[in-house]
């Protein structure tokens, strides 16, 4: 009796099992997002801290778009929440994004993020139409044979 109980409880565990763990997702590497922006993030430091470089795919200026730099955190656990600054440098905006890094039912990891883009008001006056608000998503970008 004693054996089956046993044996059974081992067949749920190892069915169970694969459901319990999840990947771990983290930032480093080469992303591209819905709007077909690319970002490539570098190793992470110890205590979470990355930084890289944003090429947007799109502006609300009339200037020619420049790689720019990004620094942010991420937490430390399987799928983690982080938040990232990109402050552009080819026009005098910011954005700031915040998200979580999930691995979907395919094992593939996604960014879900929203972010907050404060443009440069020329007065105070202006300031109630200097943020805009969005979402992105993002999944890493296919690496380029040569
Ligand atoms: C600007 O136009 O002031 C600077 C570029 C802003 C690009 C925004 S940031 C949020 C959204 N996601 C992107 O990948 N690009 C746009």
């Amino acid at each position: 009796m004693v054996p089956t109980t046993s044996l059974l409880l081992l067949l749920g565990l190892a069915l169970l099992a694969p459901g319990l763990s999840a990947d771990q997702c983290d930032l480093t590497g080469n992303w591209t997002n819905d709007l077909g922006s690319n970002m490539t993030i570098g190793k992470l430091s110890s205590n979470g801290e990355f930084a890289g470089t944003y090429i947007t795919a799109v502006t609300t200026t009339k200037k020619e778009i420049k790689a720019s730099p990004m620094v942010g955190t991420q937490h430390s656990n399987t799928q983690p929440t982080f938040g990232f600054t990109v402050n552009w440098n080819f026009t005098d905006s910011t954005t700031v994004f915040t998200g979580q890094c999930f691995v979907d039912e395919h094992g593939k990891e996604i960014l879900k993020t929203m972010w907050l883009l404060r443009s440069h008001a020329d007065s105070i006056d202006d300031n109630w139409k200097a943020t805009r608000v969005g979402i992105n998503t993002f999944t890493r970008r296919a690496e380029v044979m040569e």
